[in-house]
């Protein structure tokens, strides 16, 4: 028999040809651990592989177990046992390397998925409401309470509901304190919430009791009581037989149930083009209760906003009949209250977004 047809020889290259390749798993199991998770899957594919070469159907041990008929019959015994010999190593190796991967896997797995229960959580940091808003929802509460519904009503607006129909016609030089911002299309952000008169009128009709709270614009240089966007209250009440008294009862309930029942109310002469006659309303100082303090700047009063009857050229531009009904309005700057309310110095602080100041107000 020559080396070729030697059937010992074929087992023999079989055996050298899987050491070969299985070199590198006979190390891995020795010091498998320092594979990574996907490393030590790979290694598994590749091992999955290795069996199917070399203990599989078409490897060469298999054709070797072929041989065993055709080899003389005094040597046959001692040629099979030589075959499954070699094939029971070839086999178990594989085993042995393939249930080290396995572990290895498993291993990496779990420190992968490991949950240290003993680490303290991460509390979520709940948000809460600016202070804006729950002065908004302090004033809302109170107007709701005494019959008002809330509207809320458009920032962008033309020439004529920001001016024309609240009596200040082009030229009127009360439009020089509320200039502010245009688009090119003829619209303007809205520099007073005393819009929402008229959109109310028109679209309810009177009777009406409104409260409009909303954000308005204005051309003005920031300073501790001045932003260029700031928030404005509107309240209208239009009725059969409104009078001055109406506006004055209802503002003073008002600060009763903001400041305290104490707090008195004061209206001084004012001039708005879109109310008849007007005046400004103060409160007096929640602080110190009208002696003069530092909120107050000494004076014991606290201004609130502008007020007054409704002009009757403005109950026509929303058609409603001033020979029929008459109302009064009002409109309070809602930065400033709240700044005088949590006693802040300066109303930019609002809008200047430091949560170390904003958390305070939870
Ligand atoms: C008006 O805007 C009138 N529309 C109010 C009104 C309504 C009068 C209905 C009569 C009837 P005035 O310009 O005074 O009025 O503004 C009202 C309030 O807005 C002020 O009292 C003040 O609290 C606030 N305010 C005005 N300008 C600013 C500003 N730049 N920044 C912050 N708050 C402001």
């Amino acid at each position: 028999m020559s080396e070729q047809n030697n059937p010992t020889q074929h087992v023999e290259d079989a055996r050298l040809a899987f050491a070969r390749e299985f070199e590198r798993f006979a190390n891995l199991t020795a010091n498998g651990s320092v594979l990574s998770l996907s490393e030590a899957e790979a290694e598994q594919r590749a091992i999955a592989d290795l069996r199917t070469r070399h203990a599989g159907k078409k490897s060469a041990i298999a054709a070797c177990k072929k041989l065993i008929g055709r080899v003389a019959p005094e040597e046959r015994a001692a040629f099979g046992q030589l075959v499954q010999r070699r094939a029971a190593e070839i086999s178990q190796a594989i085993d042995t390397a393939e249930l080290k991967l396995k572990s290895i896997i498993e291993a990496a797995r779990t420190t992968r998925d490991r949950i240290d229960v003993t680490i303290p959580g991460r509390r979520p940091r709940p948000g809460h409401l600016h202070p804006i808003t729950l002065m908004r929802q302090r004033i809302e509460d109170i107007f709701v309470s005494l019959g008002y519904i809330v509207e809320d009503d458009r920032e962008i607006e033309t020439d004529f509901y920001n001016f024309d129909a609240l009596n200040i016609p082009e030229g009127h030089p009360a439009r020089d304190p509320q200039d502010t911002f245009y688009t090119t299309e003829g619209f303007a952000l809205r520099s007073q919430t005393s819009t929402v008169q008229i959109h109310a009128m028109q679209r309810r009709g009177a009777p009406v009791r409104m409260i409009a709270p909303g954000r308005v614009f204005r051309r003005d240089t920031p300073d501790p009581t001045h932003n260029p966007m700031f928030y404005q209250v509107e309240g209208l009440c239009v009725d059969r037989g409104i009078t001055m008294a109406h506006l004055k009862g209802t503002l003073a309930e008002f600060v009763h149930r903001l400041f305290g029942p104490e707090t008195r109310t004061r209206f001084r002469p004012s001039y708005f083009p879109f109310t008849e006659p007007s005046a400004e309303v103060d409160y007096s100082c929640f602080n110190c209760g009208g002696k003069g303090c530092r909120i107050c700047k000494q004076s014991g009063w606290i201004e609130l906003g502008g007020s007054g009857m409704v002009h009757p050229n403005v109950l026509r531009a929303a058609n409603v009949d001033p020979e029929e009904f008459t109302g009064f309005a009002f409109g309070l700057g809602i930065d400033r209250t709240c700044a005088r309310i949590y006693q802040l110095d300066d109303i930019r602080l609002l809008f200047e977004n430091d949560v170390r100041f904003l958390e305070q107000f939870r």
